[in-house]
Formats: C-alpha cells, structure tokens, sequence
C-alpha cells in the first residue's frame, strides 16, 4: 500500500509509516497536482496546510483513509470523503497541552506587554511606563468551550488564581463543577469576564458566537484570546471594537485566511499574534505524528479507527464486547437483504438484553453496511452506509429493550421492502453469530457460506424432493436445519450447500408441491 504525506510530519510518525508501507514526501502541491496524484495512493497524511477539497477526493479512487495529524478537519471535506466511503481520522489528544499552555502564554504575554515592550527595547528604547501591565490573579476568565483544550486551559488558569465562568451546552453542570468554572451564557461572559478565550470548533453554531452584539456589552478594558480557529470570533467586529477603544486588546494565533497578511487586525498595537503556532512544539508534533501514523496502520491493516470523524469510533474495551455483534448485524443485514423483495423502505433495528445499555451506532452502521450491499454492491462500506441509506430515502430506526428472554443479548432487524416485511433475529454463541428466527419461524442456525431459505408445508414429500434435485444436479448439501412448527403448518427449511445454486435450479426447488418460496442467501 502507498501512502501521500502532503504536510510536513515529524519522524517519529514517517518511521511507522515506513514499516508498513510505500511512504512517499509531497509538500506544497497544488490542488490539481493533488488531484493527478492521489489515485496511487491508499491513505493521505495531512496537517493544517494540504485543503483536500471535493475534486480530490472525487479523483481519489484507492483512498481509504485521510489522517489529519491535529485536531482540526475543517481543511478536509468530510462530507465528500463520507460519501465516497473514506474515513476522516485525526490525532485529537497529542497537541491539547500545548494549545493550552499556547493559550496562556498569549493570555500572559497580553497582559504583560511583552511583544511590545520587546519590539520597544530592540528599537533601543527604554519606556518602563509604557508597557506597565495588569495581574491575572483575581480577574475572571470566560471560556467558550470546555473539551480537551478548554478544559486543559482552565486547569492552569485556576493556578493562576483566576475565576472562571464558561459556556459549552454540551457539557455537564458537574464536569464544570470538577473544572472549577460556573457554567453561563454568551452573553453572560461578554458582560462580566476580564479576558475571553474561545475552544471550539469552527462549525455553523460557533462561527461568530463573539460578534457586534458581545462586543457591545463588554468591559472596555477586555482582553480577547483566540488560539482555536479563525472566525469564531468575528474578524470584522473585532476590529471594529478596538478601533473604538471598546475593548482592551486581543492575542490571535488563528486568522479566517492564513496568513492575515491583509488584515486591519494587524495594524493595532494592542493585537498580539502568532502564526497558527497553538500546535507547533517538539512534543505535540511529535505526538501527533505518532498517533496519525499509528491510526492509518490500524485502519488499512483491518482495525480500527480509534478518532475517526465519519464513523463511530469505539474504544478498544468495548470493542472486545462490540466485535462479535458487528460480525453479527453485517450478517443478518445481508440475509435480510437477500430474503426481501423489492425497494428498501424502512430498517427497524431492536436490541434486547445486555447488548441494549451498549454504544450500538457501530452494530446499526454494520447492519446497514449488509443490507446496502446486497442492493449496491462493494461500494457500501462503514463509513458511507448510513449517508447511502439516507439518500437512498430508507428510514433507519433504532429501539432498545432491556430484556430478552432465551439468550443474555439478541438483536432483530425488520426490513420493510415494497410494502413487505422481513424479520431476522440473532444472537451471539461464543464468539459465533446465531440466527435465532426468521419471520414467525424460531431457527436454530450457524449462517456460513451459501444457503437456501425455503418457505415450505411441514408435510411428508417436500424435504426429500427437495433434496433429490440439489442432489441431481451435483451439489452438495453440508448442513440442514429445519424450523419448529406444527404437522401441516408453514415454516422455514435453511440448507447449507457447497457450491452454486443457479437460478433455474432455484425454480425447480420452487415448483415442488408444497414449497412456497426459496430463496439463495450468500455471506
Ligand atoms: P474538543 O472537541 O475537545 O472541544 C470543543 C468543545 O467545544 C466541546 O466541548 C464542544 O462541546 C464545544 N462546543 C461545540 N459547539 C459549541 C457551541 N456552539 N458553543 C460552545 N461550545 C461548543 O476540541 P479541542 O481539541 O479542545 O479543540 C478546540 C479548538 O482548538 C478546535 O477548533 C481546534 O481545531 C483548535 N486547535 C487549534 C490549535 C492551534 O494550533 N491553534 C491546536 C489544536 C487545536
Ligand atoms: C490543529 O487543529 O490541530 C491545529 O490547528 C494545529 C495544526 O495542525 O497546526
């Protein structure tokens, strides 16, 4: 396999790479050099600086995965790479501590002058008075986002004996609580906060969350930091209220365009800035190379991808419990898919017992990922299954019970196709995907290989013809289950065979009295 790095990557990280696979070094290429080269290539290792835009992952017919050493993915096109199946991952832990300790440095280096008073004594000039400052300790600190990177900065800020006041409407009262920091508004934070730093990820909801609006209600002597991404704070505003006077000075590591170079923010003596360097330290580099490069071995030698942004990552604990019903949901995807006629409509997938109080999105994507692929071939895979379904219009439902009756976990998939329904229940024996039921009829069946699903009368004179034209036409059958009913009644005969069933041969089973339907299911 072959691997683009288009950014530079830190050793450590190329070193891992190099053992596993063709590793080639393309910086600073273009987006049409991107879009020539990247149909050689099975992953592509990314930083901030390579834009992978729609015509490259259109062009990028071997792409499995795109790694992005860093936090950031707002330089890839997620939505692209979902549908054309190549999952998105990223190193979101290697460099929080130091866009912290970036964030603090800036909060520190703004309330202290010291860029100023720097420039000042290098020009020769000894201005004391100038570039008195103010103390941290004791001002209150506002932080607009409380993951990995807001929290680290709140951590050091307590040290620094500050107040802290946040907003993140996606954490818990008592994670804030454990943080130290009393949770408020926007608007709160805009009103009482010395100093404001946002953590969050530039996404529709965030981008401009520090407009016109917060400006107007803050404290004229108000230090702004953005160490995140640009456009979180509004780049327009922001100059707006320091050329006012409204506000006291702002510390900028990101830019909406990188490099600034044309931006009035530059022109004020109380903006201090850096060149996206939250992540630029030996150790994040190094963190982050080696996290990346360990995720794209993982995900191109079949494991797992630990941050991937597209599909649902699962944590290796849960994994050693998830993995058996994966294998599971994929298999009774393809029966169900391969037992149903007509248009997909609806998927209701149940999950009974244990298995109900687990993270199950990975189970329903692999569910899907069966289903779809016997209407759409080996296109389907995890990361595009569910954005297939959708587009494909097939309502996808999930419901969770916690009690199941014969086995500790099982789980149903009801497939609504054309008005019809079929129904496929499992369980996991061991390690083994069992077949529990299909429709109405209780079975009793290990799926392997290729197998008839036959709808029959439970009489005299329909298994043995049955099996006498599999037989006249040479083909070996290794295992036969037959499901429960009473003399008389319907119910369903699975036979496990060796080899193909063409589709005259499948008429014919069809046509003996007293066979209703067959159908061949291959896994
Ligand atoms: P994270 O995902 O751990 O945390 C982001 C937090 O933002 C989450 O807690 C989330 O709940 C919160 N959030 C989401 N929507 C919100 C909203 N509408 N209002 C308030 N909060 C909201 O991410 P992280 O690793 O802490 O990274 C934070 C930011 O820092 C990202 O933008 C990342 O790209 C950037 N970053 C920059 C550098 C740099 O070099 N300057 C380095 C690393 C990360
Ligand atoms: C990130 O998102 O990780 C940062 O912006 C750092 C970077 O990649 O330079």
């Amino acid at each position: 396999m072959r691997i683009l790095v288009s950014d530079s990557l830190s050793n450590e990280g190329l070193d891992i790479l190099k053992e596993h696979f063709t590793v080639d070094i393309h910086t600073g290429l273009s987006e049409d050099e991107l879009v020539d080269k990247i149909k050689q290539y099975d992953a592509l290792v990314i930083r901030s600086g390579t834009q992978v835009t729609q015509k490259i992952i259109e062009a990028a017919d071997n792409l499995k995965v795109i790694g992005r050493a860093g936090v950031g993915v707002d330089n890839v096109d997620v939505d692209a790479a979902t549908k054309k199946g190549i999952i998105v991952t990223n190193a979101p832990e290697g460099n929080m501590i130091s866009a912290a300790e970036h964030t603090i440095a800036m909060m520190m280096a703004m309330s202290r002058n010291i860029p100023q008073a720097n420039a000042s004594l290098k020009a020769r000039e000894w201005k004391r008075n100038k570039f008195t400052g103010i103390e941290v300790k004791g001002k209150t600190l506002g932080i607009i986002g409380l993951g990995r990177i807001g929290s680290e900065v709140s951590k050091r800020s307590l040290g620094l004996e500050m107040n802290l006041i946040g907003y993140d409407p996606f954490i818990s009262e008592k994670r804030a609580v454990e943080l130290g920091i009393k949770l408020t508004t926007v608007n709160e934070i805009a009103k009482v906060a010395d100093y404001i730093t946002v953590h969050t990820p530039l996404i529709k909801e965030t981008k401009n969350i520090i407009d016109e609006e917060q400006f107007a209600l803050m404290k004229p002597s108000v230090k702004i930091i953005n160490c995140a991404r640009g456009g979180i704070i509004n780049e327009e505003a922001l100059a707006k209220a320091l050329e006012g006077g409204k506000i006291g000075g702002a510390a900028l590591d990101v830019f909406v365009e990188e490099p600034p170079f044309n931006s009035p923010l530059l022109q004020f003596d109380n903006v201090i800035v850096t060149p996206h360097l939250g992540a630029s330290t030996q150790e994040a580099q190094v963190n982050v190379a080696i996290d990346i490069a360990k995720e794209i071995v993982s995900v191109l030698t079949g494991g797992l991808a630990k941050n991937a942004i597209n599909i649902p990552s699962i944590k290796p604990e849960a994994m050693a419990i998830l993995a058996p019903y994966i294998r599971l949901s994929e298999i009774m995807g393809k029966i169900a898919g391969q037992l149903a006629d007509g248009n997909y409509e609806k998927v209701e997938i149940a999950y009974n017992g244990e298995i109900s109080g687990r993270d199950t999105r990975p189970l329903t994507v692999s569910a899907l990922k069966g289903l779809l692929e016997m209407a759409l071939g080996s296109g389907v895979n995890y990361v595009n299954a569910p954005t297939l379904a959708k587009s494909r219009k097939v309502a996808v439902v999930e419901s969770k019970s916690e009690s199941s009756e014969e086995y500790s976990s099982t789980m149903s998939i009801r497939l609504i196709s054309s008005g019809l329904t079929k129904l496929v229940a499992g369980t996991v024996v061991g390690d083994e995907s069992k077949i529990i039921s299909v429709d109405e009829d209780k079975m009793d069946i290990f799926p392997a290989g290729r197998m008839i699903f036959a709808k029959h009368i439970n009489k005299p004179n329909v298994i043995g013809p049955c099996c006498m034209v599999l037989g006249k036409n040479e083909i070996n059958i290794s295992g036969m289950q037959v499901g429960r009913s009473e003399i008389g009644g319907f119910t369903m005969m699975v036979l496990n065979v060796d080899s193909e069933v063409s589709a005259p041969i499948l008429e014919e089973v069809r046509s003996i009295p007293g066979i209703l339907n067959a159908k061949l299911v291959t896994l």
